[in-house]
């Protein structure tokens, strides 16, 4: 594919982003080279995520715009990977006809080959392994030299969340071998990657269908790794954190000390209904014991408002629940139907202007939570790694805490992207934190 140039957009979530990473490698071995103008490419890939109706919608209104590109190129080969491929495979055809292919999620390895395939064919093409087929092959990690990589540690889901679409389009749970991945972190380490952020729908149940080792048994072999300065992890289901786990983090040196614990939901009916397998009250009983084995974790969490049923009084429960938390961030959702999923053909489905309205309340009580502890932090020192310029100033430079908080600074030293550096807090927000450089 000489002279080829490749663009690939990604929605959805971390597991997306590093199926991107990894389409890419697979490209760039073929010779092709990668480009962000749309424009450029012959290759053009939308890796999709379909967890809620407004994802889908944003990927379809791409998919139209797309159709002038392939208009004026006729050599331009446009694919459809990810979760949305998975879930509407062929019909996708019938929607967009400009679509030259479509791979699932358990196919990302047959990416050259269908690409192959169409450019000598000039046929609609679909590869779709059955999401619950079992085992994604191993795909060549991408080299390059990032400072922060994803690596992912399982595949697939079997939590069956009433409301979630991830099960039936990203299968059932499969750990990567512990060997597999502790070998391409080393050679990570070995390339100056100072960063790795461990990926998994539910983290927590790594190692559960192999012998091989639990995930407390994985985060303290990695920990051992030299050169690696944080090592991050997500998404950990509270239902399977345990105090294995807890301790090997205490007890790590480069475990981080951040906790994103979905949570959904503050009352316990509505946790039921949403199959979380955990009450209120064992959430809490969690949390109390992380917070006092590790006192200075930050915690997370992810919050659905509007699932079937909700009433006035779950949704007070919800308030005075993250009041008592005292959540860092909490990423908050409407929730979406999805049709396939139990939570769809509930009964009482809740009104969108009401939804909406939850929402907007329990983000204005989450933002002033997060407002007031990150101004605890006023006239403190964090540590932070360097991530390099922020995107709107290149003499402010950008880098987060073991916690996770994002700080920025003027740049009067030699700091760059991987380096440990102090920084005195002057200037709490919501969402971020601004100080001053403290330069040895
Ligand atoms: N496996 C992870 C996250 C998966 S999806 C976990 O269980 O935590 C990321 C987030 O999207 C979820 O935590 C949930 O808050 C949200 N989500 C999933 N399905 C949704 C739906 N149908 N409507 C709204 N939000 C949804
Ligand atoms: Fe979806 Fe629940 Fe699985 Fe997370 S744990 S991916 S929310 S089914
Ligand atoms: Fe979306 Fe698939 Fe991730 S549905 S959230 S991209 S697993």
């Amino acid at each position: 594919m000489a002279h080829s140039k490749y663009t690939i957009l990604t929605y959805g979530c971390q597991m997306n982003e590093s199926d991107s990473q990894r389409m890419g490698a697979q490209l760039e071995a073929l010779g092709s080279e990668k480009t962000n103008v749309l424009d450029e490419a012959d290759i053009i890939l939308l890796n999709t995520c379909c967890v809620r109706e407004s994802a889908e919608n944003k990927i379809y209104g791409k998919i139209g715009e797309i159709k002038h590109l392939k208009q004026r190129n006729h050599e331009l080969i446009f694919g459809i990977v990810g979760c949305m491929a998975q879930k509407e495979g062929d019909a996708l055809f019938k929607r967009a006809p400009h679509i030259d292919f479509v791979l699932g999620t358990n196919n990302i390895h047959e990416l050259n080959n269908i690409i192959t395939d169409i450019r000598l064919s000039h046929h609609h093409m679909t590869k779709l392994a059955p999401a619950d087929g079992g085992t994604p092959e191993e795909v060549a990690p991408p080299t390059g030299n990032s400072l922060s990589v994803w690596v992912p540690i399982m595949y697939g889901c079997n939590n069956f969340c009433t409301y979630c679409i991830v099960p039936y389009v990203r299968g059932r749970e499969h750990s990567r071998p512990m060997q597999a991945i502790l070998d391409e972190v080393e050679k990570y380490s070995q390339d100056g990657v100072k960063e790795i952020t461990l990926l998994g729908q539910n983290v927590n149940s790594y190692g559960k269908d192999s012998a091989d080792g639990d995930f407390a048994d994985l985060l303290y072999n990695l920990d051992k790794i030299t050169g690696l300065e944080r090592i991050r992890y997500m998404t950990s289901h509270p239902r399977d954190l345990n105090d294995k786990v807890i301790e090997t983090i205490k007890n790590s040196k480069h475990i981080c000390t951040h906790f994103h614990l979905p949570v959904q939901y503050g009352s316990n009916r509505i946790l039921k209904a949403m199959n979380r397998g955990y009450t209120v009250e064992s959430y809490q009983q969690l949390v109390q014991k992380i917070r006092a084995a590790i006192p200075d974790c930050s915690l997370t969490t992810d919050l659905i408002v509007g699932f079937p049923g909700e009433t006035d009084d779950d949704f007070q429960q919800m308030l005075s629940f993250l009041k008592q938390m005292r959540y860092d961030a909490a990423y908050t959702f409407l929730y979406s139907k999805r049709s396939g999923t139990p939570a769809a053909s509930m009964e009482n489905q809740v009104d969108d202007i009401v939804k909406k309205k939850r929402l907007a309340k329990l983000m204005a009580v989450q933002n002033e939570i997060s407002l007031q502890i990150n101004e605890t932090f006023i006239n403190k020192t964090v540590q932070v790694m360097v991530e390099g310029p922020s995107r709107t100033d290149a003499s402010v430079y950008t880098g987060r805490t073991s916690t996770n908080k994002l700080i920025l600074w003027q740049k009067c030293g030699t700091e760059k992207a991987g380096d440990i550096l102090n920084v005195k807090i002057t200037h709490p927000q919501t969402w971020i934190l601004k100080g001053e450089a403290q330069y040895a």
